[in-house]
């Protein structure tokens, strides 16, 4: 549906900005060097990689997390798929996804395999196996029967997109995660930690990155 699809200004002419929610989809300071530091080392990747393992994220946007964990396993030499779900509800047309990924050159070789492949719900491309769940994740996160061994917790800030970050929710992440599996977060909102920790996760606030000082680590024990 059209007006389900993220409508977007940009900054410096490559970082896109969401009008619903007035918040850039990634930091302004360097997205993917961000996205490894919390996503990544936030979640103990790559080195917790398995043949199997399974990431599930709320909020898809651009791609970027997805694009930089499927670099990072490919990286890692694993050549069966890494299995990624993400909840989306105001999907990103091709083409702004496309000009907000070119300010990565680096991950250009998987961008180049992704986005002609991409029809907007699922692709399967040999070492990735990517389902993007469309709708409200308070909606679609309870009726999904999967389970994760790593979540990125990337919804917008917690003051602007307060609803991705409610304690149901975060419950919610927790039920569909394996036992030892990881949360991370670039947040460190104090309503967040106590929804996580409600929900079970054993919590720690770690430095953050750039000029955030701290983020959020959670473990299912
Ligand atoms: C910070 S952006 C995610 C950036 C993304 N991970 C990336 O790599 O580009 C937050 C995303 O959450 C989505 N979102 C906001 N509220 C949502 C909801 N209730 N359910 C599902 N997705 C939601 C937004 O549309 C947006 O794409």
């Amino acid at each position: 549906m059209v007006d389900q699809q993220a409508e977007l200004s940009w900054t410096e002419d490559r970082i896109p900005v969401s009008d619903r929610f007035d918040d850039p989809y990634f930091s302004l300071e360097n997205g993917l060097a961000e996205t490894r530091h919390v996503f990544l080392a936030g979640n103990s990747l790559p080195e917790r990689f398995r043949p199997g393992f399974h990431i599930a994220e709320l909020g898809f946007g651009t791609g970027l997390n997805m694009l930089t964990a499927w670099a990072a396993w490919e990286g890692a030499g694993m050549t069966g798929p890494l299995l990624f779900t993400s909840f989306e509800a105001y999907p990103m047309a091709p083409g702004d996804m496309a000009r907000a990924l070119a300010a990565f050159p680096e991950l250009a070789p998987w961008v180049e395999r992704f986005l002609p492949a991409w029809t907007g719900a699922r692709c399967d491309l040999g070492t990735l196996q990517l389902d993007v769940v469309q709708g409200d994740a308070r909606q679609t996160l309870p009726e999904w029967t999967g389970r994760a061994d790593a979540w990125f917790l990337d919804g917008f800030s917690p003051a602007k997109n307060p609803e991705l970050w409610q304690k149901d929710l975060l419950t919610h992440v927790a039920n569909r995660t394996a036992p030892g599996g990881t949360v991370a977060t670039y947040t460190a909102a104090g309503f967040v930690r106590r929804g996580l920790e409600a929900a079970g996760f054993a919590v720690t606030r770690v430095p953050g990155y750039g000029r955030k000082r701290h983020m959020t680590q959670g473990v299912r024990p």
